[in-house]
Formats: C-alpha cells, sequence, structure tokens
C-alpha cells in the first residue's frame, strides 16, 4: 500500500494486498463513477477513462458507476450465458489454432487467434485480423498511454475512435464485445503466452495438471480504478474525494496467485466471464496435449 500525492500534480493510492483490496472492492465509498476532479494527473486519467472505454457517452461495462442494484441484470445474464457456454465445452478451429500455437506448432499472431476465439461469443462469424488487433492494442494503450506525441497523433487521426469504431461494428454495437475483444483480451493473451513457455518446458508439461496449467495462465489486469466519494481512511491508507485509488490486481495476484483477485471474485463488479475464461484455457490446454498425443490429466 502506498498513498503518492504531489500537491496540484497527482494524488493516488495503491493498493497491493489481495485482502485490502476485497475490503476496498466491497466498500460503498468508492465507485466509479470518475468524476474528473482533483490534481491535474488524476483529471487526465479520468477523462481518460471516460473518454476511451465508452461507446456513444456511454460507459462500457467495466468502467460503469455501480449504481443501485448490483449484479446488474445484464451483468448476471451475461455470466449465465458464459457459465452455460462453458459447461457445454468449448471447442471448435479456434481452440484447434490457440491448441497448435501454445504447442509452438501453429500460425501466429496469437493477439488475432484469440481475438477470433472471444469475438465469436458475439458474432459468429467474426474473422479476427491485422486491422482488428491493430485496434485492440489501441484500446490497451489508450487509457493510459500519455506519451504527449503519441497522443497528439491519435487525436489528430482519430486513432482511438476509429479503433473502437471497428471493434463494436464487428460486434454489432455489443459494449461487452468491445471490452473482451479490445481490452480484456490482453489478459488471455498474456496467459496463453504463458502456457506456450510453461509447455515448451517438456518436464513441466508432463508433471502439470490440467487446472495447474490454466491457474499459471491466469493474468489479472494490472490495476482497475476507484474513485472516493467522501473522504476517510482505510487499512490501506487515508484518502479525499480527489485521490485516485488503484487496486493493482496483477501485483496482488503474483503474490497469492488464484482466480479470485483476477476476476474480483465475490465483488459487486465481479467478472462475468470469471469462468468461461479458465474454461477456455483448460480447453486448450486439452487440446494441446490432444494433439501431440499425450495424456489428459
Ligand atoms: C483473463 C481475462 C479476464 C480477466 C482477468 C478479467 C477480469 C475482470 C475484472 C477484475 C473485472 C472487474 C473490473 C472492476 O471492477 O473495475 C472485470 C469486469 C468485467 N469483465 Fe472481465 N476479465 C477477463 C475477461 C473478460 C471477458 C472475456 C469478458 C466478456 C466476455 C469480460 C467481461 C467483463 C464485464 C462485462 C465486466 C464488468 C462487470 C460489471 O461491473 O458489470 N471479462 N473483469
Amino acid at each position: 500500500m502506498s498513498r503518492l500525492a504531489l500537491p496540484g500534480i497527482l494524488d493516488v493510492l495503491r493498493v497491493d494486498d489481495a485482502t485490502q483490496i476485497d475490503a476496498l472492492a466491497a466498500d460503498p465509498r468508492f465507485d466509479r463513477r470518475y468524476v474528473p476532479r482533483g490534481p491535474l494527473i488524476n483529471r487526465m486519467v479520468l477523462r481518460r477513462i471516460r473518454r476511451v472505454l465508452a461507446i456513444d457517452g456511454v460507459p462500457l461495462p467495466p468502467v460503469a458507476p455501480r449504481g443501485a442494484e448490483r449484479p446488474l441484470p445484464a451483468q448476471a445474464a451475461t455470466e449465465a450465458w458464459l457459465d452455460g457456454l462453458a459447461e457445454a465445452g468449448i471447442a471448435g478451429d479456434d481452440v484447434e489454432a490457440l491448441a497448435a500455437w501454445v504447442r509452438g506448432a501453429g500460425d501466429g499472431p496469437v493477439g488475432e487467434l484469440a481475438q477470433q476465439a472471444v469475438g465469436r461469443l458475439f458474432a459468429a462469424d467474426y474473422r479476427a485480423d491485422r486491422a482488428s488487433w491493430a485496434a485492440a492494442r489501441v484500446m490497451g494503450a489508450a487509457p493510459s498511454d500519455f506519451n504527449p506525441l503519441r497522443m497528439l497523433l491519435w487525436g489528430l487521426t482519430r486513432r482511438v475512435e476509429r479503433a473502437r469504431d471497428l471493434l463494436a461494428e464487428k460486434v454489432g454495437g455489443d459494449a461487452t464485445g468491445v471490452h473482451a475483444t479490445g481490452v480484456a483480451i490482453h489478459n488471455i493473451v498474456s496467459g496463453l503466452e504463458a502456457m506456450r513457455a510453461q509447455w515448451s518446458n517438456r518436464e513441466a508439461r508432463e508433471r502439470l495438471s490440467v487446472s495447474a496449467a490454466v491457474a499459471k495462465a491466469i493474468v489479472a489486469p494490472r490495476q482497475v480504478v476507484r474513485q472516493p466519494t467522501v473522504a476517510g481512511s482505510t487499512a490501506a491508507g487515508a484518502f479525499t474525494p480527489d485521490t485516485l485509488v488503484l487496486l493493482r490486481l496483477e501485483t496482488a495476484n503474483r503474490a497469492d496467485p488464484g482466480y479470485d483477485t483476477a476476476f474480483m471474485d465475490g465483488a459487486w463488479s465481479e467478472c462475468p466471464a470469471r469462468r468461461w475464461v479458465p474454461a477456455l484455457l483448460a480447453a486448450v490446454w486439452r487440446r494441446a496435449q490432444a494433439q501431440a498425443g499425450t495424456g489428459a490429466r
């Protein structure tokens, strides 16, 4: 935990501990309203989230305010739908291609392969290509990239807007689909890269069970942002309404690996894909074993 406050410039409270993250995530004093206020960099970050991660001014679900009711009916419906798909079994050409890539036998680039596997949740004929993967890279970087030259260029060329429009068009305007294929996809790709590294170690791949291989491939978001609605303090430190609270999931998860922190299980904002993502990764690992003719465990 640490608070970094430079008057007029920056005010953040960084939380790295999984137990404190759980407590903060459940605390109603912290929300995702992202009202631009506080010192300069705080306002820039808040404006950026609202500008990039929205469609027609409506925030994408993972950056939407808490609201009066949680889980939202849409959040619960998404989770039920994804759970049904996971229970039915995840298979098909995309899984075969990802499994081959994990074994080092297939054609990359993995970003496009993974984006297509996720995109097909939202559009049966989804085809990822170089342009859609480039758009995902822009969406992944834009909320936290403050390189002034790049920002100028991206502003002049409307790069972020065009990236978001392309991703939205491919999923019929579905906001969860834009998030999944443009933002969350980077965590899945990092997980697949971790899986490929495991596979390349013969001893590790023969020793690991499917669930152990999947657990090592769950990559948490680097951080999620909360904005206090009042001043106060927690075990993680003191804050004011101007403080940005950074729940650093990746660091917390590395110290205490598991699914709970990575998907914020049990929180009002918990990820509706928290069982589907592990099911996809398990399907990929099993297919890699089957393709290689090694036993499944
Ligand atoms: C490795 C992959 C993924 C990880 C680690 C992950 C993690 C998370 C986390 C931590 C949150 C909470 C964000 C916050 O409270 O600020 C979240 C929210 C969300 N995730 Fe995921 N996610 C992943 C993939 C996906 C995918 C593939 C989808 C869609 C198919 C998805 C859909 C959502 C949605 C809709 C929310 C917003 C829930 C709400 O507040 O209503 N996620 N995810």
